[in-house]
């Protein structure tokens, strides 16, 4: 009986490192194994919060706005809260999140 390793997008994956994330508070991975990450907080924040920052309306990267706590579209204006809720169109479906969590200085994601 042979156990089968899950599939990588199934299992944490690290994305970046905590120096990363430190630097401006959010780190934006393109390509990872579970698909585009932003990562928002800091090594010292209690819960990250991680979402695949690609726009459902057209496919766009969203911008964070730290001070506003929302996520904003550039091509247009589409806004989506933490939880990937969508605040306001022309979106109209919400974003993918992940759980997010620290290893030591790594920055671990999971679908
Ligand atoms: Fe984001 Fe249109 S692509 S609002």
């Amino acid at each position: 009986e042979t156990t089968e390793a899950a599939p990588a997008s199934k299992t944490w994956q690290k994305v970046g490192t905590t120096a990363d994330l430190d630097k401006t508070g959010q780190l934006l991975v393109t390509k990872s194994p579970v698909g585009p990450v932003l990562v928002i907080g800091t090594s010292k924040a209690k819960n990250l919060i991680a979402v695949n920052p690609t726009c459902t309306h057209k496919g766009c990267t969203l911008a964070w706005k730290a001070k506003d706590k929302k996520l904003v579209c550039p091509c247009h204006q589409a806004e989506f809260g933490t939880d990937g809720e969508v605040k306001k169109g022309p979106a109209q479906n919400p974003l993918k999140t992940y759980v997010a969590k620290i290893e030591g200085k790594s920055v671990l994601v999971k679908p």
